[in-house]
């Protein structure tokens, strides 16, 4: 695929503080700037605030600070807008669908957005094609694995046609195929991708550029193959992959 990366900024997130309530300051004094069409990683250690800072990127959650994607201010009046930009996928797929079949989970967004029934039908039928789900579009959500759901739950959001796709732990819990099948669908997508995980290893090997997420703080932002060499940085935050590798090796 041709690629889409430039240093052109699709979001930038300047000094964003968030608090779930006075006494849990969940992110400090955030910076960030996000290329357009990069694949970026925001990878931290459970509880350092990631999918808090993910649900700031489309105004899901609005903090002090201020957040502008693709030349936009988050606020109340942009609102629709944005969250038109930035799709996110969340990191549990029960919170993302609800209706009766995978065709109707599918449509929901096309259908709030007033697309006749014979456009919406047309954009099901391409998503469900490219993403292999179509053998599934008749079934409840609820009766499908844990994998198909996630696959599901990213077919709603690439169905909108976002500029931004923001994945919560697109990996966690599924089995090697799967992660494989995942990175293989989310490097082929032709917009920006940014991706959440506390595995840094497959962020790694997914991501152009990471940020270190810990106890609410971004520690430290750079190419994937700087960060990887950073130890330091690395241990601070129990991200670091040299120990786990040495358990490994002996079967590589
Ligand atoms: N709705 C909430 N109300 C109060 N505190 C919350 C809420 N959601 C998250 N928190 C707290 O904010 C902090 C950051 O949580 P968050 O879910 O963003 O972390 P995370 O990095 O995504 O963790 P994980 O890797 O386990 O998913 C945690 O200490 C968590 O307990
Ligand atoms: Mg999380």
């Amino acid at each position: 695929m041709e690629s889409l990366e430039n240093n052109e900024n699709i979001i930038t997130i300047k000094e964003l503080n968030f608090s779930y309530s006075d006494s849990h300051h969940a992110l400090t004094d955030i910076n960030l700037e996000i290329r357009k069409g990069e694949i970026f990683g925001i990878i931290g250690p459970t509880g350092a605030g990631k999918s808090t800072l993910l649900q700031h990127l489309n105004g899901i959650l609005k903090g002090e600070g201020e957040i502008i994607v693709d030349g936009i201010k988050i606020d109340k009046k942009s609102d629709a807008k944005i969250k038109e930009k930035v799709g996110i996928v969340f990191q549990n797929p029960d919170d993302q669908l609800f209706c009766p079949t995978v065709y109707e989970d599918i449509a929901f967004g096309l259908f709030n957005l007033g697309f006749k029934p014979a456009e919406i039908d047309e954009k099901i039928h391409d998503i469900l094609l490219k993403m292999n789900l179509s053998h599934l579009k008749d079934l409840s959500s609820h009766h499908l694995s844990f994998g198909e759901k996630k696959r599901v739950a990213l077919a709603t959001t690439l169905v909108m046609n976002p500029l931004v796709i923001a994945l919560d732990e697109p990996f966690a819990n599924l089995d090697y195929k799967s992660i494989l099948t995942i990175i293989e669908m989310i490097e082929n997508l032709p917009l920006t991708r940014v991706i959440i995980s506390q595995d840094i290893l497959l962020a790694l090997s997914i991501c152009q550029r990471i940020a270190i997420l810990d106890k609410g703080k971004i520690i430290k932002v750079g190419a994937s193959e700087t960060i990887a060499h950073d130890h330091n940085i690395l241990s601070q935050s129990g991200l670091d992959f040299l120990p786990y590798l040495k358990i490994i090796k002996r079967f590589l």
